[in-house]
């Protein structure tokens, strides 16, 4: 492979080639395999610090205020969270695991926002008494228990609009259709609207839609916008409330592999800010409310590297590989999941002429523990090390122990150091809950 035929873009902007070697800023990635040990999760912050200007350049085309909000689900921990709470970001999060991370890690409470399609009495009881900047009402249920709670405490509240778009994604990453799990139809909310404006602790601050993830087309997003924007009209006409904040949720796609497109991120949050903008001024045209923009997948994906190391390799009469490596879907569930696609590539001779090619699998007790379908890679030996790209969302927040895997050691590289964020799982750490039995 030529160099210019890398696709650099799918990597952290750390990484460099240095004599037929993949590098991490001065680190060769595959030294760091063999010292860190493996499966192994790094992240550049250059790439995320680059991700948030993205946004912060795509919010300067709405003309109001604006909040980037990072939507935890795709991998948080206690660093994770201190890193975006010192650089001024939201934080969306939909448990009370999550909620408590963030505010650990140093989000003001009003910095959080709570989602969910079935929040339990007592989460929001809890989000209540922490006084999150709000908690989106996801379905008329759930303003039930608000409406009933005994607290003298102010409610901020969002109400998350059903806008019954298929967003152009996978069916399982799809949120905004008929028949969704989530949001509320139009008539629900209108409804929910006028109970909260007749509610003396609940306050109407907001209107929320999350149409799906991994969207590149912003059209559907942009009519989700001009529905959430036809509700505000509607709310405030009817005097139940002025919506302060208005946010279109997350979504941005990333390109993972080559084939994707590869639409830069500040085009497509530009884009879907201008598109927002356009709509308020067409359709409302009052004072412009905050833009909370909700990105998971496109703050932290592209910072992310896996690291494997390569094991058992078997020959198929057809000429390809399947290479077995230390990781799979106990790390990466997202191809077994929705046949997500990756390249990967060893970092000790990346440029070397692919020998053909190769399914990636894991090492688990399933058929469906597979990491790449097809990919063309060098000849590559046990022992050698292989990185996939784009690992920084939804791998490790879904991870699991499956056959007793132990979740994988977390590092975040800057320019000048390599840190650890999360250590290796232990034995001990699986065995903590369990109760010996005492007859
Ligand atoms: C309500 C909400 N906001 C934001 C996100 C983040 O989406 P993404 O990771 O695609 O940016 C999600 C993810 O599903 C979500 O459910």
């Amino acid at each position: 492979m030529r160099p210019t035929d890398f696709p650099r873009h799918l990597w952290p902007l750390s990484v460099h080639f240095y004599q037929n070697r993949l590098f991490l800023g001065r680190h060769d990635l595959a030294d760091l395999a063999e010292r860190l040990g493996t499966p192994a999760y790094i992240y550049d912050l250059p790439t995320i610090d680059h991700a948030i200007a993205a946004y912060r350049h795509g919010l300067e085309a709405w003309p109001g205020p604006g909040l980037i909000t990072y939507a935890s689900k795709a991998w948080l921990s206690l660093p994770l969270a201190q890193l975006l709470a010192r650089r001024g970001l939201g934080l969306d999060v939909v448990s009370l695991a999550e909620m408590t991370i963030g505010l650990r890690g140093g989000f003001a409470p009003s910095m959080l926002h709570l989602h969910g399609n079935n929040k339990r009495p007592e989460l929001l009881r809890r989000a209540v008494d922490a006084g999150v900047g709000a908690i989106v009402v996801d379905n008329l249920h759930e303003l039930s228990l608000l409406e009933s709670m005994r607290s003298a405490k102010d409610m901020r509240l969002w109400l998350r609009l059903n806008p019954d778009l298929l967003a152009p994604t996978h069916a399982y990453r799809q949120t905004g259709h008929h028949g969704s799990k989530f949001g509320m139809t139009w008539d629900d909310a209108l409804a929910a609207a006028r109970r909260i404006a007749a509610h003396p602790h609940l306050h109407l601050t907001g209107l929320h839609v999350h149409i799906g993830s991994q969207i590149f087309d912003l059209d559907p997003m942009l009519a989700s916008i001009e529905r959430l924007i036809d509700l505000a009209v509607a709310i405030e006409r009817a005097g139940w409330g002025r919506i302060q904040a208005l946010s279109p949720g997350g979504g941005l796609g990333v390109p993972y592999h080559p084939d994707d497109p590869a639409i830069a991120l500040h085009t497509l949050a530009e884009g879907l800010c201008a598109g927002a903008a356009d709509a308020w001024r067409r359709r409302h045209g009052g004072p412009l409310p905050t833009l909370i923009l909700e990105p998971g997948r496109s703050l932290i994906a592209r910072s992310g590297v896996a690291l494997y190391t390569v094991g058992a390799i078997r020959h198929l009469s057809d000429g390809k590989r399947i290479i077995a490596v230390d990781g799979g879907m106990s790390d990466n569930l997202r191809p077994a999941l929705y046949g997500a696609r990756y390249t990967a590539t060893p970092p000790r001779n990346p440029l070397d002429e692919a020998a053909g090619p190769a399914r990636i699998v894991g090492p688990l007790c399933e058929s469906g523990d597979f990491l790449i379908e097809e990919v063309w890679l060098p000849n590559v030996r046990p022992g050698d090390a292989l990185a996939i790209p784009v690992s920084g969302a939804y791998h490790l927040s879904m991870a699991s122990n499956y056959n007793g895997t132990l979740r994988p050691a977390v590092y975040l590289h800057t320019p000048d150091d390599l840190i650890l964020l999360q250590r290796r799982e232990t034995i001990d750490d699986l065995m903590r809950r369990d109760q010996p039995l005492s007859f």
